[in-house]
């Protein structure tokens, strides 16, 4: 297989060739990405895309590790970074290194990511110079809607624009391997990529940045209505669907099983 890429070598692409990430939470889901990505996001969004939650808000430490370690145990390519969620780290820096690294310890994951600015730089700096590396995430911040009053695009106002780069900044300088920039205006974008050291890795935020993201049940159909940044490489959702209607006509036909799926004496 494949080796593994690495942290400062995902740091070095820098204006250069694309980041390729998806979010996976699985561990078959991540063997099939793998080999076609360079990171892999075991993102807190399984919050509604694999638990049925409202949000982010309710998503624990535990839920990650789980599917953090699935995630590492299917992969051997990408590097893979599992997302802190809501409580695990806003508190302190040290709050975060206890979270951090017990995510590192039972996961086997290279990093974690982490959501806000300035606010949260001191943590970033804290978690870097303690041997875990961190993505940031600025923008659209979804462990904030209840402060942001929705998932509308954010910097469409000068004092927001300048407030996320402002943001970026401080994320960047803090030691951040990496930044994805969620929900923002192009010219945004364009900006916060411009404007900071490390890599910047887009979702819906234009194609102005270093990478891109996407979460995984988005990407493939699996849902009936997502935001407008939302590309759709297959339908999923529809061939599930027919699969288990199809199934349901042949067993209720007695059309299945066949011999050919029936033990037979010898
Ligand atoms: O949780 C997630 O899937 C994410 C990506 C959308 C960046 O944070
Ligand atoms: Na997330």
């Amino acid at each position: 297989p494949m080796k593994r890429l690495t942290v400062p070598a995902i740091a070095g692409r820098k204006g250069g060739e694309p980041i390729v990430m998806l979010t996976a939470y699985t561990a078959r889901m991540a063997q099939l990405l793998d080999p076609h990505c360079d990171m892999l996001l075991v993102g807190d969004s399984l919050g509604q895309v694999i638990y049925g939650l409202p949000s982010t808000l309710q998503v624990t430490l535990d839920m990650m590790i789980a599917h953090g370690a699935a995630v590492v145990r299917g992969s051997y390519h990408s590097v893979v970074i599992i997302d802190m969620p809501f409580g695990s780290y806003e508190k302190s820096p040290e709050q975060a290194f206890e979270s951090a690294a017990r995510i590192m310890a039972e996961t086997g994951a290279a990093g974690v990511k982490l959501e806000g600015g300035e606010a949260m730089a001191a943590t970033v700096a804290f978690l870097t110079h303690r041997g875990i590396p961190v993505v940031g995430h600025v923008g659209l911040t979804p462990q904030a809607v209840n402060v942001l009053g929705g998932y509308g695009a954010r910097g469409r106002s000068d004092e927001e624009q300048a407030q996320i780069i402002d943001d970026a900044r401080a994320i960047a300088d803090a030691g951040a391997f990496a930044l994805v920039v969620e929900g923002v205006v192009e010219t945004l974008a364009r900006a916060v990529t411009d404007d900071v050291r490390c890599p910047v890795i887009g979702i819906g935020a234009s194609n102005a940045c270093d990478g891109q993201v996407l979460v995984i049940d988005d990407m493939l159909g699996m849902f009936e209505r997502t935001a407008r940044f939302v590309k759709r490489y297959d339908d999923l959702a529809t061939r599930i669907s027919s699969a288990a209607e199809t199934y349901a006509g042949e067993v209720r036909s007695r059309a299945f099983p066949t011999a050919a799926e029936t033990y037979a004496p010898k």
